[in-house]
């Protein structure tokens, strides 16, 4: 089976400072793997190297068996062109911290945006699967509202469900809830539940453990820019085999 995502020996730099230090990892397809570690240690960078937004400077990265950015022929590797990074892109949802809608756009607008924009979708087709959108993410009701007029989860719900407009076969999350009030986090974690029971492949940076527990198949203990530890969820964090995971899980939990 092709793996969803594949690092083998991933670095990446910034100028001298030297972020990732050699990742390899593997995501099957329909698995929630869930990406812990403290501020700093590269989670962000990781996630933006899979879907292209970084340059890795060594190691190969594949999704969905296609290598990300590059063609090999031979033993040699091409740099893609924009153009075609941008069409394996559109592939990968990616969710962030700060929910980045339009602003002057409403709820089901921002979700018809991407298939309108870039697939040339039409109007009347992008609008009924935005609104079928919304409304798994428990925004029905919600579709003629500005960003302004909805809480953070609600935001957040909807950058969503205008990721899942794109039938992406990946979603990355960089810690989705962390910009959320407290009584809002549960919803947005529902959600992400119920992509997961429908089979998306999801990799998500979290410091939410209950999730992590509960709906990851797979969890990675970043530190400095490398994978200390990983494994099944509920080992990891009720068992943790190296100093600095104990170290950070009792920080944490
Ligand atoms: N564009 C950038 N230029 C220079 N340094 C960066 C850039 N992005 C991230 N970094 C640095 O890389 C390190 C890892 O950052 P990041 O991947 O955001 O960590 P995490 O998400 O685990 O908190 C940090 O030291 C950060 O300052
Ligand atoms: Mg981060």
């Amino acid at each position: 089976m092709t793996a969803m995502v594949k690092a083998e020996g991933v670095h990446k730099s910034y100028g001298a400072a030297h972020i990732l230090k050699g990742i390899d990892l593997e995501v099957a397809p329909r698995e929630v793997f869930c990406l812990i570690g403290p501020s700093g240690s590269g989670k962000s960078t990781f996630l933006r190297c899979i879907n292209h937004l970084e340059k890795i400077n060594a190691g190969r990265l594949w999704v969905d068996g296609e290598l990300v950015g590059y063609r090999q022929k031979g033993d040699k590797l091409y740099e893609l062109k924009d153009s075609e990074v941008a069409l394996q892109r559109r592939d990968i949802g990616m969710v962030f911290q700060r929910f980045n809608l339009f602003p002057h756009m409403t709820a089901v607008e921002n979700v018809m945006e991407a298939p309108i924009q870039v697939k040339g979708e039409a109007k009347a087709v992008a609008r009924e699967r935005a609104l079928k959108l919304l409304d798994r993410v428990g925004l029905g009701d919600k579709a003629g509202n500005y960003p302004s007029q909805l809480s953070g989860g609600q935001q957040q719900r909807v950058a969503i469900a205008r990721a899942l407009a794109m039938e992406p076969k990946l979603m990355l999350f960089d810690e989705p809830t962390s910009a959320l009030d407290p009584e809002l986090v549960g919803d947005v974690l529902d959600v992400m539940r119920g992509l997961a029971e429908d089979g998306m492949t999801m990799v998500v940076v979290t410091h939410e453990m209950g999730f992590a527990r509960e709906v990851g198949d797979n969890l990675v203990f970043m530190d400095g820019g490398v994978v200390v530890e990983s494994g099944n969820p509920r080992d990891v964090l009720t068992n943790p085999q190296h100093d600095r995971t104990k170290a950070f899980l009792s920080k944490v939990l």
